[in-house]
């Protein structure tokens, strides 16, 4: 039990990736906080995790919100007075040409890839400063944070590269102001998820998200005074470049 009495937040936790980095860490020990907007989903991930002897706690809503990120905060603080791990899962991939993309589309995508993660990182940093200033930040980029594949992925390529640059600035903020409070990202490339895989088609040479979560959990159990910073995970079948 390498994370036993850790209290952690996952955002996206539904399903996909963030059920799976749930799922992992609640086994390591973890009393695990999951939110996304879908209860049935967390509800299910929750009982998953209970019934494998784990910790969890649903609160349902919508990143983004402020309000419901401040009272996300807020209950964190009431129910278990600090938080220890924050995994910022959450979100989403339209996919289209430059010149069909609604451009609303790639406003909501902003909104819930790289603001979101913003205003969950600020709350937790506050709270993890008030109480010993010490604490993990990790962020699910993507190989496209690094790259790009070209094709239709502008709007998404944006927002994780967005997300890079968000990190990596907090994560040199941080680093070397005294804090023990690592920020870091871990990226996969193309992994089985509802998100990519909806129909739910065989897809033996893709990533899995126990994969990516074991990444997770490496970077989160990185010996004291280290930041495993970025970890990207490609499938062998993808050219990543
Ligand atoms: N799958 C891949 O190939 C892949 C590769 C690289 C990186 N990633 C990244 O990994 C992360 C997870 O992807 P995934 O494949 O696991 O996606 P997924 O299966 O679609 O899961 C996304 C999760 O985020 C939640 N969510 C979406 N919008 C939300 C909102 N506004 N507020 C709160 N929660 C919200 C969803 O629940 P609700 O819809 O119920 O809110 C769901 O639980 C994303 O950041 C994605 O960009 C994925």
């Amino acid at each position: 039990m390498q994370l036993d009495g850790k209290i952690a937040l996952v955002t996206g936790a539904g399903r996909g990736i963030g059920r799976a980095v749930a799922e992992l860490l609640a086994r390591e020990g973890a009393t695990v906080i999951l939110v996304a907007r879908t209860e049935a989903e967390l509800a299910a991930t929750v009982a998953a995790i209970r019934d494998a002897g784990g910790q969890a706690r649903a609160i349902p809503g919508d990143l983004t919100q402020d309000a419901f990120v401040e009272h996300l905060f807020a209950a964190i603080r009431q129910e278990f007075g600090r938080l220890d791990i924050l995994v910022n899962s959450a979100g989403m991939a339209p996919f289209g040409p430059v010149e069909e993309l609604p451009v609303q589309k790639f406003r909501e995508c902003l909104e819930l890839n790289v603001v979101a993660v913003f205003a969950c990182m600020q709350q937790a940093i506050r709270l993890m400063k008030e109480t010993g200033g010490r604490g993990k930040i990790l962020n699910i980029g993507s190989v496209r944070s690094h790259w790009s594949e070209g094709g239709d992925g502008g709007a998404y390529n944006a927002s994780k590269y967005g997300l890079r640059g968000l990190t990596e600035s907090v994560a040199r903020q941080l680093h070397g102001s005294g804090l023990e409070i690592a920020v870091g990202m871990v990226c996969p490339g193309v992994v089985d998820t509802p998100l990519t895989n909806p129909g739910r088609e065989p897809r033996p040479e893709w990533l899995r998200p126990e994969m990516v979560a074991e990444a997770v959990l490496h970077a989160l159990t990185a010996p004291p005074g280290v930041n495993v910073y970025d970890t990207t995970l490609f499938a062998m079948f993808q050219k990543p470049w």
